[in-house]
Parts: structure tokens; sequence; C-alpha cells
């Protein structure tokens, strides 16, 4: 029996349905509110606004809770690897042996980048942003490779995914290489997934790197943390323009630039520059979040607050520990580690944060993890990216098999000039 809304408007009542996931959140559904009312809603940013249903990833921001495809981030952060997380969230369940195999297959065949692709880095200049690279390189894939559209069969669609997987790896390596004058190095067939990008980071032509294996779990984890999470910006910007019928690469090369954003994947970027500063200026952290509780100074604490989680962002504590046990295991010594903790410490007593329910999120932990792993600042949210690419490409796959197969189009509220009488230039004064 579903329940029922009543919205009372201008003497009237209109009574919506009330629709409830697997996760008992419920939403009013207002798909008829415009016809019958005349009324649309306004909700700027969405916080309020459910845009789609989706199986993929639920969140419970007030508990503090991850989930892909119905399990806990914890677990699969400590269980599973990134290539079978990324087959959980695209396919809907864990693979089996063979599953994994024809998978990790596909994605050893797929490695390379076609050769001319190889000339477009000669073409950006040696400073260039790499999640501008990114972007263009993803979607120049889709000019080398087959664009397919049928993305409702399993078998079939395994490939263009795993396509996808493997060349965003090739493309980071070589726009880092390229930023840094090095030759690209080219993929080894018998590395591991993460194994292989740290090659084609790090490897010299006559000497092929080596990664620590502390440092191939640390990177693996870290991108099974950052591999989906619902209606992000990023996510949403991937299935608004899936909802075009676009296809799969030119939906990613958008999400790139939405995550691009300092207030989003661009955030692990900030945290760095901030605690570097404070170590710089030596600057005492409780002034400095005095600047952070002062609105006219502009200053926010990067790395903490989220849109969706009212608690601990479970991704910032397993970062955390992990942070810790790499840094250890390396004997590495970072002072932003220190004065990070020592920032969250303040930040977490202070009542301005506590009564808006700040805390750390993905990002106020990552970027220290990634220069112990030897990742360059600039090359942070690509990271972020290459871990985010599975979960967009599951969402690109739902709106295409679920969805009504309708366009994404919001309406708005006008608030501008109503009529205005067109003048001539010579009158317009
Ligand atoms: C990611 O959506 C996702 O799931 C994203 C992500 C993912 O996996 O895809 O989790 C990844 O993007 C994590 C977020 C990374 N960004 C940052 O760390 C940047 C710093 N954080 C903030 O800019 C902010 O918290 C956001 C952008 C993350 C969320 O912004 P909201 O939900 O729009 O919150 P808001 O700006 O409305 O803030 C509410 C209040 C305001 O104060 P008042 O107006 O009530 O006085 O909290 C304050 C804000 O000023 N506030 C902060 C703050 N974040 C919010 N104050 C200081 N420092 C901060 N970081």
């Amino acid at each position: 029996m579903t329940e029922l809304a009543t919205l009372r408007y201008s003497g009237k009542n209109y009574e919506l349905p009330v629709v409830v996931g697997t996760q008992n959140e419920a939403a009013v559904d207002i798909s008829k509110l415009r016809s019958q009312s005349g009324l649309i809603t306004l909700d700027n940013g969405y916080g309020n606004t459910g845009s789609c249903s989706s199986s993929i990833t639920y969140v419970d921001g007030e508990k503090g809770v991850l989930k892909y495809r119905g399990y806990l981030i914890e677990v699969l952060a400590t269980k599973s690897t990134f290539v079978e997380t990324a087959y959980l969230l695209i396919f809907g369940d864990l693979p089996t042996t063979s599953q994994l195999a024809e998978f990790r297959k596909l994605l050893m065949q797929h490695e390379f980048i076609h050769e001319d692709m190889r000339h477009h880095f000669d073409g950006f200049p040696p400073n260039a942003p790499p999640m501008a690279i990114l972007s263009a390189m993803m979607n120049a894939v889709g000019c080398f490779e087959p664009v397919f559209m049928q993305a409702d069969d399993d078998e079939y669609f395994m490939e263009p995914a795993a396509r996808l997987m493997s060349k965003i790896r090739t493309i980071a390596a070589a726009s880092y290489r390229k930023s840094l004058g090095k030759p690209l190095i080219y993929p080894r067939s018998k590395l591991r997934y993460v194994e292989n990008f740290l090659h084609m980071l790090f490897s010299k032509p006559y000497e092929p790197y080596e990664a620590d294996e502390a440092v191939v779990q640390a990177l693996d984890k870290l991108l099974i943390l950052h591999a989906d999470h619902e209606q992000n910006c990023s996510t949403s910007t991937v299935r608004m323009v899936a909802s075009s019928q676009a296809n799969l690469y030119a939906s990613v090369a958008a999400g790139v630039c939405a995550l691009w954003g300092p207030l989003h994947g661009g955030a692990n970027v900030a945290v760095i520059d901030m605690l570097s500063e404070l170590v710089e200026s030596g600057q005492k952290l409780d002034k400095f979040v005095e600047r952070v509780k002062n609105r006219d100074e502009g200053v926010r604490l990067m790395g903490f607050g989220h849109r969706v989680y009212k608690n601990f962002d479970p991704r910032a504590k397993i970062i955390k520990e992990s942070c810790h046990r790499l840094l250890d295991k390396l004997g590495i010594e970072d002072p932003l580690l220190d004065i990070a903790m020592q920032l969250e410490e303040v930040a977490l007593k202070d009542p301005y944060f506590i009564e808006r329910k700040l805390y750390p999120n993905v990002d106020y932990y990552s970027g220290i993890i990634m220069r112990a792993l030897g990742i360059p600042t600039d090359m942070f949210t690509v990271i972020f990216a290459i871990g985010r690419l599975p979960g967009w490409i599951a969402h690109w796959r739902e709106v295409h098999t679920n969805d009504s197969g309708r366009i994404d189009r919001p309406r708005q509220i006008y608030v501008g000039h109503t009529a205005r009488e067109y003048l001539p230039i010579e009158d317009r004064g």
C-alpha cells in the first residue's frame, strides 16, 4: 500500500505518492506535481532532491555508512581488490573465478592506447593540467575505439568497460611522463592493475620500477575507496550526459571535468596546499581555525565537511589507518600527517564544526597517502578519477538499461526581466 503525502496549496490538497527504497529512505514522487498543481519544486544544489532510483551505492550520511551493491566499504577495503570491486559495481555481483579471469584478460588486452593517440600528448604544453589532458584523452578514446551503445548485455559490456578502465591508467601515466619531459613507458601485461600503473608512472626505459607490495596494496585500497559514491557532482554529470544518449567516453570525459573542481575531487590537492602552508608558516592551528570560522576570511578547512555525511566519512577513517601503516612500513615521517591529525583534533572539539557536523571526508588524508606513494600532487585528482571510473561506468550503464530513456532536463524559477523594449543602439545611452 503506497503511503501518500498531502500538499496543501491555495486552498487545494494534492496527494503525492511516497516512494520507499530498500534501505527505508522515503521520497515524495513529484513527477505529477506540475500537471496536477502547476507547481514545481526548487532546491538549489539538490540537497533534498533525488535525481533517480539507483541500486549501485548506498550512503547513510547520519550513520557514516557506505555500501557498494550491498557490501560495506570496510569489508571491500580489507577483503577485495580494486578490479574485483569495479566488476561488482559495474555488473552488480562479485565475479566468479572465471568471470574475474575474463575481466582481467580484457584489462590486459586493452592496456595500450592507439599509437596515433600518443602524438596527442605532443600537442599539450608541458605544464598542461593533467585533468584537462585526461578529459580530452578519454573523449579521444572514442575516436579510436569502436563506439557501442548496447549496454544491457553483460557479456558484451565487459569489453568496453575493461577497455576504458585499462586505458585510463595508460593515459594518466603518459600525461604525467609528458609533463616531466620523460619518455612514455609501455604497459607490461603480466603486472597487476595497480602495479602496471606504477610501472608506467615511474619506470625508466632501461630500469623497470619495482613497486613495494605495501605501496601496491595501499593504492589498490585507495582506488576501492574512491570507486563510487551515489549521485555526487561528477557521477550526476556522467548520468546527465548519458541521458542524452551520448556514448560512454563522452559521458566519462564530462565526469572528469566535474571532478576537477576544488569543492569535489580537487579537494585532495587543496588539503595538501593547506597543510603545507600551515607547516611552512608555522601558523598556530587555533588561529587558523579562527580564520576558517570567520566567513569574511573566505577560508575553508579543506577535506572537512560533506553534503551527505553528517558523521565521519568511513573512507576517511580507513585512509587515516592506511596512512599510518604505510608511513610506518616505509619509514616516512611526514610533517603534514602530524599537522593533519592535530588540526583534526582541534576542529572536532570546536563548536563551529560540531554544530555544522563537519568531519574529515575522503580527501582529508588521501593526499598524504598519495605523497607517501610517490604520486605527485598534480596527479592526485587523476588518481581519484581512476578510482571513480568504475562507478561512472556503472551509472552510465544504469541510465542506459534501467531508466525510462528520458533525457534529464530540470526546470527553473525565472527571476530575470519580464518585458523590455528593444532600443536601437544609438538610443541606448
Ligand atoms: C568529495 O558528494 C560526494 O559524495 C563527494 C565525494 C565523492 O566521493 O564523490 O564524497 C568527494 O567531493 C568530498 C568533499 C571534498 N571537498 C572539500 O573537502 C571542500 C571543503 N568542503 C566544503 O566546501 C563543503 O563541506 C562541501 C562542498 C563538501 C559540502 O558543501 P555543502 O553541503 O554545500 O555545505 P555548505 O557549503 O552549505 O556548508 C554548510 C555550513 C556553512 O556554514 P554556515 O553558512 O552554516 O555558517 O558549513 C560550513 C559552511 O560555511 N562549511 C565549512 C566547510 N564545509 C562547510 N566551513 C569551513 N570549512 C569547511 N570545509
